[in-house]
C-alpha cells in the first residue's frame, strides 16, 4: 500500500458530501434541457434504450474508475495522472489526459453557461407573468424572440459566468456543499409535480410509448454516438470533473455504491424530464425534434395553464439554475485545481482567468442562435452540414472528446494500474472488483472504440 496522500484543497465532511456535490455536478442541463431534446431528434424509445445501456456498461464502471484515480492521486487530474503514471511505472505523457480534461470543459462550460442564461432569463420570463395563458404558438414565438437577440443571451451568460466564477472562487466545501443538499431534492420533486401535470395532459401515454417503446428502424451510427456521448455528458464522465471530485473524497468511501447511487439519480432526472416534456409536446402538437430550444417552448405552456403555474414555473427554473451552475462549477474544478497547485495563483484569480477564458468563447454560442445562425463553418463535411459553431462545440465535446478520455481512463485504470494498487483503492468484494475489472478492460473501451469506427464508416 502506497502512503497516504492528502489534498491541498481539502476534503469532503463525509460520504454523503461528496454524493451531494457529484450529483450536482451530473445533474444539470444534460438531464432537463440535453436529453429530452437529443432523444426528440433521434426518435424517442430506441435511442433510450441504447443511452441506458451505456450507463450501465460504460458509465459506471468509468465512474467507478475516475473516482478511484482522483482519490488515489489526491490533486488535480493533471497532476493525479502524472503522480499515478510515475508510481504505476507508466510514460509520463499520460497527463495529456487530464489537460485533454482541462480544454473539454472550458469547451463545454462556453456554451453551457450561455444555456444556463436561457434558463435564469426564464425564471424573470415566468414569474412576470408572461406565460400566463399563452398557446404553444405563441410560447414557441417568445423563444424565437428572445434567442435572436445576441445582446439579451450575452447579457445573461454574462451573469451566469460571474455568478459561477463566484462560487468557485469560494472553494469547495464553503456554501456549495450545503445548497446542493437541499436544491437538488427540490428539483426532484418539482418534477413529480410536473409528471402529475402531464398526466393531465391526456397525453401521458403518448410520451411514454414515445421514450420507452424501441424503434430501431430510427436508429443511425450517429444516433448511438450521440447516445453514448450523452452517458458521458449526463455523469460528467471523461474529463477529470468526477476525478477532481474524488481527490477530494475520504478514503474509508465505497467507490462503488456512491458511483451507482449517482449514475442512478442522474438516470433518473433525465427520464422524469423526458416524461414531462413528451406529454405537453403531443398535447400540443409540437414537433419532438423541435431542437435545443424544446424545453424552453414547451415547459412555460404547461407553467401557462396550471394553478399556481407561475410559482411553480419559477420556482422549477431556479432549481434549474442551481442544477446548472453545480455542473459549471465541477466543469472548471479540475483547471483552477491545476493553476492552484502548479501556479501557486489563489483561487479567487484561477477563477477569473478561467472564466474571462470561457466567457469570451462563449460569444461563438450566443450568435450561433442569431447572426451566426447560418454560418456553417464544417459544412464541407456531411455529418457536419447543419452544424452551427454551437452545434460543433457540442459534437466535438460530448461526443468525441468525453468518450475519448474515457476511453484512456478506462484503459489507464484496468490494464496499466496494477491490480493491487485499483483493489486496494475500490476495495470491493472480489466478485465486485472482477465485474468491474471485465467490464473496465474489455466492455468499455471497446464499445467505445465500436462507436467511434461505426461512424466513420469502418463497420
Ligand atoms: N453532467 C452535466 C449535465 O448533465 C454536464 C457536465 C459534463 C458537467 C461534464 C461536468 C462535466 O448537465
Amino acid at each position: 500500500m502506497t502512503e497516504q496522500r492528502t489534498s491541498i484543497h481539502g476534503q469532503w465532511s463525509n460520504r454523503m458530501a461528496f454524493i451531494l456535490a457529484a450529483t450536482g455536478s451530473a445533474v444539470g442541463l444534460g438531464n432537463i434541457w440535453k436529453f429530452p431534446y437529443i432523444a426528440g431528434e433521434n426518435g424517442g424509445g430506441a435511442f433510450v434504450l441504447i443511452y441506458l445501456f451505456c450507463i450501465a456498461i460504460i458509465g459506471i464502471p468509468i465512474m467507478m474508475a475516475e473516482v478511484m484515480l482522483g482519490r488515489r492521486g489526491r490533486q488535480s487530474p493533471i497532476n493525479t495522472m502524472a503522480t499515478l503514471a510515475l508510481e504505476e511505472k507508466r510514460p509520463a505523457p499520460w497527463s495529456i489526459l487530464g489537460w485533454m480534461g482541462v480544454l473539454a470543459g472550458f469547451l463545454i462550460l462556453s456554451y453551457y453557461s450561455v444555456i444556463a442564461g436561457w434558463a435564469l432569463s426564464y425564471v424573470f420570463r415566468t414569474a412576470g407573468g408572461m406565460f400566463e395563458g399563452a398557446t404553444a404558438d405563441g410560447v414557441s414565438s417568445i423563444f424565437a424572440q428572445f434567442v435572436s437577440s445576441p445582446e439579451s443571451l450575452l447579457a445573461w451568460h454574462t451573469i451566469f459566468m460571474v455568478a459561477t466564477m463566484i462560487i468557485v472562487a469560494r472553494g469547495v466545501q464553503h456554501g456549495l456543499e450545503k445548497a446542493v443538499r437541499y436544491l437538488m431534492p427540490s428539483l426532484f420533486i418539482l418534477l413529480i409535480v410536473l409528471v402529475f401535470y402531464a398526466i393531465t395532459t391526456g397525453y401521458f401515454n403518448d410520451g411514454l410509448s414515445f421514450l420507452f417503446s424501441p424503434d430501431f428502424s430510427k436508429i443511425t451510427p450517429d444516433a448511438i454516438l450521440i447516445a453514448m456521448g450523452h452517458a458521458f455528458f449526463t455523469l460528467s464522465l471523461g474529463m477529470g470533473a468526477i476525478m477532481v471530485y474524488g481527490s477530494y473524497l475520504p478514503k474509508d468511501t465505497s467507490i462503488a455504491k456512491t458511483s451507482i447511487v449517482i449514475a442512478g439519480a442522474d438516470t433518473l432526472v433525465a427520464l422524469l424530464a423526458g416524461m414531462v416534456i413528451f406529454p405537453i409536446v403531443f398535447a400540443n402538437g409540437l414537433e419532438p425534434g423541435a431542437g435545443p430550444g424544446l424545453i424552453f417552448k414547451t415547459l412555460p405552456i404547461a407553467f401557462g395553464q396550471m394553478d399556481a403555474g407561475i410559482l411553480i414555473g419559477t420556482l422549477f427554473f431556479i432549481l434549474l439554475v442551481f442544477a446548472a451552475w453545480s455542473s459549471a462549477i465541477s466543469l472548471i474544478e479540475p483547471a483552477v485545481a491545476w493553476l492552484v497547485e502548479n501556479k501557486g495563483m489563489n483561487r479567487i484569480y484561477a477563477s477569473v482567468w478561467i472564466g474571462i477564458a470561457t466567457w469570451i468563447m462563449g460569444i461563438g454560442t450566443v450568435l450561433s442562435f442569431n447572426l451566426w445562425a447560418d454560418f456553417k463553418p464544417l459544412s464541407m463535411f456531411k455529418i457536419f452540414e447543419n452544424s452551427t459553431v454551437f452545434d460543433l462545440l457540442d459534437f466535438l465535446t460530448a461526443n468525441i472528446m468525453l468518450p475519448l478520455g474515457g476511453l484512456f481512463i478506462a484503459v489507464f485504470a484496468g490494464w496499466l494500474m496494477r491490480e493491487r494498487s485499483s483493489q486496494d483503492e475500490l476495495n470491493t468484494s472480489s466478485k465486485g472488483y472482477s465485474t468491474w475489472q471485465f467490464l473496465v478492460r474489455y466492455i468499455a473501451p471497446i464499445a467505445v472504440m465500436i462507436v467511434f469506427l461505426n461512424v466513420i464508416g469502418v463497420f
